[in-house]
C-alpha cells in the first residue's frame, strides 16, 4: 500500500470513473473480450479500497451503460453473470468495511434474481457511514434527466408545483444520487476522451482526467496519480484566477 497522504480538504468529494478498455486489453493479450471483463474486477476492488482509505465521500463506477445492450448477446450475458457473481462474493466485504453500496440506473431491465440481489445488497449496507460506492448499471445520463423531468411534471400536473417555481435544485433533487455532492473528478481509462452519456448533469463542473491505461491496468498508483492531478487544478467555477487568489488572501 502506498504511504502517500493528501490533505483531506483538497480531496475530491465525489469521483466518477468510466472503466473503459477491458476488451482492447484482452485482445492485446490474444484473449477474448470477456477475459478483460473478468480481470477488471481486481481494478474495481483496488479503486474502492483506495477511495475508502483516503476517506472519499462517494465514488461512482460506470459498469454498464444503457447503450451497452447493443453488444453481442454473449458478451451481455457474461457481464450480467459477472455482476451477479461479484455482488454475491463482495458485498459482505463491503459491509464489513462500513461501505455503502448503491446501484444506479434502470434496474427494471435486469433479471428478477439480479434485482433481488441488488435490493438485498443495498439494504444490507444502507446504514454504513463510510465511502458510498455507486455502481452505474443500465445507466444513462439522458435517462437520469428524463426520469427527473417526469417526476417534476407529475408534481406540476397534480398542482403541487408551479412551472415558474422550477429551479435547478428541483431537477437535482430528482436525479440519481440527489443526496450526494456533484462529481468533482471524472476519470476515464483507455485513452478515449468522451463522456459516453455518463452523469451529464452531475458532472457539469467536474475536472476531466483521461489516462491511456486500460481499465484492468488501473491500480492504486494510477488512482493516486489522478487525485494528485486533481489537487493541482484550479477550479474557477466561472470566476477569474485573480478573483480566486484574492479570495484566498482574505
Ligand atoms: C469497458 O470496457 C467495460 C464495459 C463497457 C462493460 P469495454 O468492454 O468497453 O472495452 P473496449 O473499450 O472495447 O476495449
Ligand atoms: C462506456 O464505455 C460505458 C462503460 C464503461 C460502462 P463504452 O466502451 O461503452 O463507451 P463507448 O461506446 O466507446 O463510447
Ligand atoms: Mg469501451
Amino acid at each position: 500500500m502506498s504511504d502517500i497522504q493528501f490533505s483531506s480538504d483538497l480531496l475530491p468529494q465525489h469521483i466518477a470513473v468510466i472503466m473503459d478498455g477491458n476488451g482492447r486489453w484482452a485482445k492485446q493479450r490474444g484473449k477474448p473480450r470477456i477475459y478483460g471483463h473478468r480481470m477488471a474486477v481486481k481494478s474495481v476492488r483496488e479503486t474502492i479500497s483506495t477511495a475508502s482509505r483516503l476517506g472519499i465521500k462517494a465514488i461512482t463506477l460506470f459498469a454498464f451503460s444503457s447503450e451497452n445492450w447493443k453488444r453481442p448477446e454473449e458478451e451481455v450475458n457474461v457481464l450480467m453473470d459477472l455482476f451477479m457473481t461479484v455482488l454475491t462474493r463482495e458485498v459482505k466485504k463491503l459491509h464489513k468495511n462500513n461501505l455503502r453500496l448503491q446501484i444506479i440506473g434502470d434496474k427494471t431491465r435486469f433479471s428478477p434474481a439480479l434485482q433481488k440481489k441488488i435490493a438485498a445488497a443495498e439494504a444490507l449496507t444502507e446504514a454504513n457511514t463510510g465511502t458510498v460506492i455507486n455502481v452505474a448499471a443500465n445507466y444513462g445520463g439522458k435517462w437520469d434527466i428524463t426520469e427527473a423531468v417526469k417526476q417534476v411534471a407529475q408534481q406540476v400536473s397534480e398542482g403541487q408545483l408551479q412551472p415558474q417555481d422550477i429551479t435547478e435544485a428541483t431537477i437535482s433533487q430528482h436525479l440519481s444520487m440527489a443526496d450526494l455532492p456533484d462529481v468533482d473528478l471524472m476519470i476515464r481509462t483507455s485513452g478515449e476522451c468522451r463522456i459516453s452519456n455518463f452523469m451529464l448533469w452531475q458532472m457539469a463542473y467536474a475536472e476531466l482526467y483521461f489516462t491511456d491505461l486500460f481499465w484492468p491496468e488501473f491500480d492504486e498508483q494510477a488512482m493516486l496519480d489522478a487525485i494528485a492531478w486533481f489537487i493541482n487544478r484550479e477550479r474557477r467555477f466561472g470566476c477569474t484566477s485573480e478573483q480566486l487568489q484574492s479570495l484566498m488572501i482574505q
